[in-house]
């Protein structure tokens, strides 16, 4: 692991991005009780956003939103839903909106993963995986548009690396975030006229995540001897500043676009 101050994680703290570039903003989040999206969560909010933050574990979300709120200064709320199930976002849409009167900023975070070979996986754990990632990911996007198109704000979809090759035991997540992938195009050409911009995040291997711990049997491993060109695996942090960037007025000609935030590792050939 390198020591190079370049390749530290980046504490919220040190943003190189004004404090307030989001107050009066709310973000909407499906899967920030935890994990990526909740440092995603923490980032907006520390820049003066509210936020929602949506999931199906409701003593998480709410024990997140506690802290989130104590931390930033700023107003979290939990709501329970399921992304499988449309009635139960726009239950949370309506919540947000009765909250905070707007929702500028949607992440769609919410998914599901386990490691299996197509051999044993059933058609229903292909289903699940598939429901929860890209069907979740339109119930998100068509409970949340009108608000979104009236705030001229922005989508970020939470995809990976790991569907851009051939992943072991990863062909219900590789469909599933090819598919959400493809959507956020459709999203950026659809909505663009309207003032909506969407795009994806692809975290690499990242710390701390239940990804690293289904990938790895932990959730902190030693990079030694794991080849990135940064030297190291994604911080949740790394993932958060790239939100902040894409949400933020600097991203504001940036949409229909697919940005991994992994080091660069997928350029690697460890064949050479
Ligand atoms: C094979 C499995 C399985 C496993 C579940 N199933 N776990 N099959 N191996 N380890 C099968 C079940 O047997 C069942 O099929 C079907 O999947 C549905 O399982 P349920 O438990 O009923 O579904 P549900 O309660 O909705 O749970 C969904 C879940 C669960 C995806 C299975 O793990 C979950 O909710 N996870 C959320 C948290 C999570 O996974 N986070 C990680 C995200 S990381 P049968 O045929 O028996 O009925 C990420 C990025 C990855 O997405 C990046 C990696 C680097």
């Amino acid at each position: 692991m390198t020591s190079s101050p370049y390749l530290a994680p980046i504490e919220d703290s040190l943003s190189t991005f004004k404090d307030n570039i989001f107050s009066g903003k709310v973000l909407f989040c499906t899967g920030g009780g935890s994990g990526i999206c909740k440092g995603m969560t923490r980032a907006i909010m520390r820049h003066g956003a509210n936020a929602a933050i949506i999931g199906r574990n409701i003593d998480r979300l709410t024990e997140t939103s506690k802290e989130l709120s104590e931390q930033t200064g700023k107003t979290c709320i939990p709501i329970r839903a399921d992304v499988r199930q449309p009635q139960t976002l726009q239950n949370a849409v309506r919540r947000t909106i009765e909250k905070f009167g707007r929702i500028d900023f949607v992440i769609c975070g919410a998914a599901g993963n386990f490691m299996s070979p197509i051999s044993s996986l059933s058609e229903n754990a292909f289903r699940t995986v598939v429901e929860i990632d890209t069907l979740g990911t339109y119930n998100t996007v068509k409970a949340t548009i009108p608000h979104v198109r009236d705030a001229k704000g922005a989508y970020i979809h939470v995809s990976t690396t790991l569907h851009h090759r051939g992943t072991p035991y990863q062909i219900h997540v590789s469909a599933a975030k090819a598919g959400v992938d493809a959507m956020s195009n459709v999203i950026a050409v659809e909505e663009g006229p309207h003032g909506v911009r969407s795009n994806v995040l692809a975290p690499g291997f990242t710390s701390g995540t239940e990804g690293m711990r289904l990938m790895t049997g932990k959730t902190k491993v030693k990079a030694d001897g794991f080849s990135t060109p940064l030297g190291r695996f994604t911080e949740i942090q790394d993932v958060a500043n790239a939100a902040v960037f894409l949400f933020s007025p600097a991203a504001c000609y940036i949409t229909g676009q697919i940005i991994p935030v992994d080091g660069g590792a997928e350029h690697l050939r460890g064949d050479l």
